[in-house]
Order: C-alpha cells, then sequence, then structure tokens
C-alpha cells in the first residue's frame, strides 16, 4: 500500500500574490506524478498568472469565477469540494486567510473551502510585516482551531526585498506533508529505528576512509516510514541531504558513533533498517596532526570495526529487524547467509555491479530475502523501492 499522487485528486486554490508563479512547478510536479489537479484562483490572482498557465499544466480547466455561464453544474463549488482528496491553498494571501478564518463564502474559492470534506492545507505567503501582523497571527490561529493545517512560511528575502517570515515553503516539503495526508497510516504506532549514508574513518585532521554510500536509500525509507504514521529516529553518516520533514535526526560520522547512537535508540524501536554502509575496517592509528608527505609510510595498517548489525541481532527483544546488503555476486547466497548469521528477519540485497542500482543513483532494484521467501523487486525509484519494502516490512510484523 505505497503512497503516491496517482489517481489523487487536489484541489489547489491559487491567491493573489506573487509567489503564484511558483505554484505553477508544483502544479507541473504532481501532474508528472498523476494527480488530477483542480485548480481555482481568485480574480486577483489572475492578475499574476494567467489561467491558461495552470490550465496547461495541469490539463484541466481552470475556474475562478461563481456564476460564470460556461463552467457548468459540474464545477459547482459543492462539487469541487466534494470529491477532493486534498485542498491546498497556495499561496494564500492575509486577506484569503482573513476570509477563510471568518468563514466568508463571497468567491468560488472561499465557497469551495467552506463547502469541502477533504483535509485544507494552507501555505500563506506574503510580506513578513503582513504575517506578523497580529490580525493574521489571529486569523491563522483561527484556522488552526477549524482544523486546517496551516504551513509556515519560510524565512529570507521577499520579492518585496523585505527580509521576515512570508515566503512560500519548498514544494519539497510541502509535498511531503501532502504525501502524508494521502498515505494509508499503515505504520502508525511504529518506532522505526534508520541508518542511512557511509561512515568516515579517520586518518588525520584531514584524511578518512569512506564508501560510496550518498545517503538516498535510507533517506528514501526514513520519509516514507513518516508518510506512513511512524516515529522516525534515523542515525545518519555524512551526507549532503536535507533532514526529511517530521525526523529524528542523529548525525554521525563513524562506526563507533553509529554503533552508541543506534544502541542508544534500540530498545525503543519496533522496527530497525540498517541502510547505511558501515565501515568494516578503520585506520589502526588516528593521527592528531596531518600526515606529511616525508612521514607516510606506504602501507595503511587497518582494524576492524564492530558489525552493528550483528550485535543488534545477539540483543533484540522483539524488534523486526532489516539489514541491507550491497553485493557483487552471488546476491541470494551472500543475502542468506548474512539473514543467518546476523540473526535477521528481512535482508534487502542490491547488485552494486549493476547499472542504476545501489551506491549515489536514485534509482534502486533489490532483492528481499526473509527466512521463507525471496521476492525480486522492480527497478524502480529509491523513493518506490522504499514503499515495496515496507509493504513487505509490514506482512512480517
Ligand atoms: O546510500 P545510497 O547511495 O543510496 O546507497 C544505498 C546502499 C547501497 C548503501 C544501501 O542500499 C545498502 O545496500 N546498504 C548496506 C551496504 C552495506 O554495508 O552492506 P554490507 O553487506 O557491508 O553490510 C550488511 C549489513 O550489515 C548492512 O545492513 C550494514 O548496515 C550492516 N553492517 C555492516 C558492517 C558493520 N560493521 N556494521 C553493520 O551494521
Amino acid at each position: 500500500m505505497h503512497t503516491s499522487f496517482a489517481g489523487k485528486k487536489i484541489v489547489l486554490g491559487v491567491t493573489g500574490s506573487i509567489a503564484a508563479f511558483k505554484v505553477a512547478g508544483w502544479v507541473s510536479a504532481l501532474a508528472k506524478d498523476e494527480a488530477r489537479v483542480r485548480v481555482i484562483m481568485t480574480q486577483a490572482a489572475t492578475r499574476f498568472v494567467t489561467p491558461l498557465t495552470f490550465a496547461a499544466l495541469s490539463g484541466e480547466k481552470v475556474v475562478s469565477d461563481m456564476f460564470a455561464d460556461d463552467e457548468g453544474p459540474e464545477i459547482s463549488h459543492i462539487e469541487l469540494g466534494k470529491d477532493a482528496d486534498i485542498i491546498l491553498i497556495a499561496p494564500a494571501t492575509a486577506h484569503t486567510i482573513a476570509r477563510m478564518a471568518h468563514g466568508l463564502a463571497d468567491d468560488l474559492l472561499s465557497a469551495t473551502v467552506l463547502a469541502a470534506r477533504a483535509r485544507i492545507i494552507v501555505c500563506p505567503a506574503m510580506n513578513g510585516q503582513m504575517y506578523a501582523h497580529p490580525a493574521t497571527q489571529a486569523n491563522t490561529a483561527r484556522l488552526r482551531e477549524l482544523n486546517y493545517q496551516v504551513i509556515e512560511p519560510a524565512c529570507g528575502m521577499m520579492a518585496c526585498k523585505d527580509e521576515g517570515q512570508g515566503r512560500l515553503p519548498e514544494w519539497e516539503q510541502v509535498r511531503e506533508i501532502l504525501l502524508r495526508h494521502l498515505s494509508a497510516g499503515d505504520l502508525q504506532g511504529q518506532r522505526i529505528l534508520i541508518t542511512a549514508g557511509p561512515t568516515r574513518e579517520p586518518l588525520d585532521p584531514a584524511r578518512f576512509i569512506s564508501n560510496r554510500s550518498s545517503g538516498k536509500m535510507g533517506y528514501a525509507m526514513a520519509r516514507a516510514a513518516y508518510r506512513r504514521g511512524a516515529e522516525v529516529t534515523l542515525i545518519s553518516g555524512p551526507t549532503a541531504l536535507p533532514c526529511p520533514e517530521g525526523v529524528r535526526r542523529v548525525s554521525i560520522q563513524t562506526a563507533e558513533e553509529m554503533r552508541t547512537a543506534v544502541l542508544a535508540h534500540f530498545s525503543e524501536a519496533t522496527i530497525v533498517l540498517k541502510s547505511a554502509a558501515v565501515a568494516d575496517f578503520r585506520p589502526e592509528t588516528r593521527y592528531a596532526d596531518k600526515v606529511k608527505k616525508d612521514q607516510a609510510e606506504l602501507s595503511l595498517g587497518l582494524i576492524a570495526n564492530p558489525d552493528i548489525l550483528q550485535e543488534l541481532g545477539r540483543k533484540k527483544t522483539g524488534q523486526l529487524l532489516v539489514g541491507f546488503a550491497a553485493e557483487s555476486g552471488h546476491l541470494l547466497q551472500e543475502g542468506k547467509k548474512k539473514l543467518q548469521k546476523k540473526n535477521l528477519d528481512l535482508i534487502a540485497v542490491n547488485n552494486i555491479n549493476q547499472e542504476n542500482t545501489g551506491f549515489e543513483v536514485d534509482t534502486n532494484q533489490i532483492t528481499l530475502i526473509d527466512r521463507q521467501n525471496v521476492i525480486e523487486l522492480p527497478l524502480a525509484s529509491k523513493e518506490r523501492t522504499a514503499d515495496l519494502i515496507l509493504d513487505h516490512v509490514i506482512t512480517l510484523l
């Protein structure tokens, strides 16, 4: 039961802010993800972006006038609100927020909001002074009381060149919030501990041993688990990725630090997903000062790092333990060996010799091995792969 936009009905209310042009990109992304987007524009919004832009991007007629003769009964405010999965108001001006807070219904968008049964999500975007004004703050508080979700605007420089809090949030953040609302919530009540990324084993202040893991697979697991209602703790090695919405992240560098962080959170977890690529070895000596060219020995002494997953396999008390394996051959054999040796419930094996799978890329192709089954997942985005792994985890709970 993976989460996606495919077939979902999103009503997007666009109001009169310069940020309306950014939302055109959101419509394009939603349409690519196969959502059905119906755009309602306020009259003011049509002064910033033409309805034709949204119509072309959504492939649907854009509506703005409650009394237009040619819009037909099938797009009345009642119809628009009735079968929407989500109503998203973005950008929401101070004026539109005030009207919604007071239950006004004098245009198509506000009437649709009042008539809707769907979840209503509001993205305020305006000048920082306007957002901070007690009237706007009281109106957004009223929307929250009415059970609308108000996404805090971002801080930074606005179109008017003022600095402050009033910028439209980034699409990635809004996308995650929408997907969480659309999910079945089938991991609610689960506390999931996920490891992601590489570890770095320092040789001196300038150099380290590491591997090619980007963290993409583990972060995709964390996002998918949170969307599906789990409480997620992510123990992450160094990556360039932002912390996923709603996820508690603990950043570490070395395998030893990862072990300490994992053990600190292990007893409270119900599911553990170990997708990190932990360095198996670290330099025998860690030099306090940078090793100079002329003092360097030609061979580097290494010692083994603790096998964190194997330790968890010995210590587990009811947690569902999922390992990952990056293999370059004999996938089934190696996967089964690790499943037994580390006392796992499931192992997700990727072939790192194949194009488009494993390290760094955005796609993966995993073979899932549990005590009874071997399941070949299709080559898919890491986002979809994460959902498919979680689908299987749920069957084992
Ligand atoms: O981060 P990406 O660029 O998206 O790439 C994703 C990935 C290829 C890193 C990921 O999908 C993956 O396969 N992760 C596991 C890689 C790995 O370390 O495999 P392994 O066969 O060396 O280890 C097996 C398991 O033991 C893993 O769950 C690992 O976290 C764990 N382990 C390994 C060594 C060690 N000292 N301690 C461990 O806990």
